[in-house]
């Protein structure tokens, strides 16, 4: 894949943006970059603050040719491509949470939300990263459950390189994910990737207010999170938010 940058100093959104370009018929690659959002967006209709040059942020359009029931792996494919950049380029020790949290020592760093558009070709997915540079600025409210860069290496981080290693890793996950068993290998590598596979104890805020509590097993074909619950039924989540549950 080849990317075409459009940068920007201030914008409201680069998701937004993004599917903006989309619509206008912007080909796969053409990827957004923020220095600040006024108004970025997070995981159900949750706001992500982003302050100037605090964060990455960032927005690809894609136009996956994939069968529709493995769009949901897009999500995983790119947390793993964040989980690399950041092993690659910092030597950190990350984890995945279900679906698309990175973590570091159980903090996030980085927070993904893919979207979809319909544009006159075909639907577009526009999928947005957020990475945490500095923690210097963090709102009150993140300041106990988000960590950055600069924190966890003491360095501030150079963004142009984040930014060009970051690109080539979601370019490669992309590619693997496209081939003929492209979604078990996007699911395996997810799966070596994130403590949340398997045996973790949590507790799922699932879509429609259900609460549901477990132990992760594992994931099914569509990367949607299987949990035994006590009763030893199996749920399967296809979307909603995990908490670590710890043993008391
Ligand atoms: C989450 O809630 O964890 C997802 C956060 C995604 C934030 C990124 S920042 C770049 C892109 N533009 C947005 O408005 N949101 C995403």
């Amino acid at each position: 894949m080849n990317f075409t940058i459009l940068r920007f100093d201030s914008i409201e959104s680069t998701n937004a943006e993004a599917a903006r370009q989309a619509k206008a018929g912007a080909d796969e690659g053409v990827c957004v970059v923020a220095r600040r959002q006024t108004s970025g967006r997070g995981r159900h209709g949750r706001i992500w603050i982003s302050e100037k040059d605090a964060g990455l942020y960032l927005s690809v359009v894609l136009r996956p040719r994939i069968e529709t029931r493995f769009l949901p792996l897009i999500t995983l494919m790119s947390a793993v491509a964040v989980y690399d950049a950041l092993v690659a380029l910092y030597r950190l020790q990350p984890d995945i949470k279900w679906a698309n949290d990175v973590l570091i020592n159980e903090k996030k760093i980085c927070g993904i939300l893919a979207e979809m558009t319909e544009t006159k070709t075909n639907s577009a997915i526009v999928l947005g990263i957020g990475i945490n540079l500095t923690s210097a600025n963090f709102a009150p409210e993140i300041a106990e459950t988000a960590t950055s860069i600069e924190r966890e290496t003491n360095h501030k981080p150079d963004c142009e390189m984040l930014l060009e290693n970051l690109l080539g890793q979601i370019a490669r996950r992309y590619e693997i994910l496209k081939n003929d068993d492209g979604a078990r290998r996007t699911r395996e590598a997810w799966a070596r990737r994130s403590s949340y596979h398997d045996g973790k104890n949590v507790r799922v805020a699932a879509a429609g207010n259900e609460t549901i509590t477990g132990t992760t097993c594992g994931i099914e074909p569509d990367g949607a999170l299987r949990v035994l619950t006590g009763d030893g039924a199996i749920k399967i989540v296809r979307a909603g938010d995990v908490e670590r549950l710890r043993a008391v």
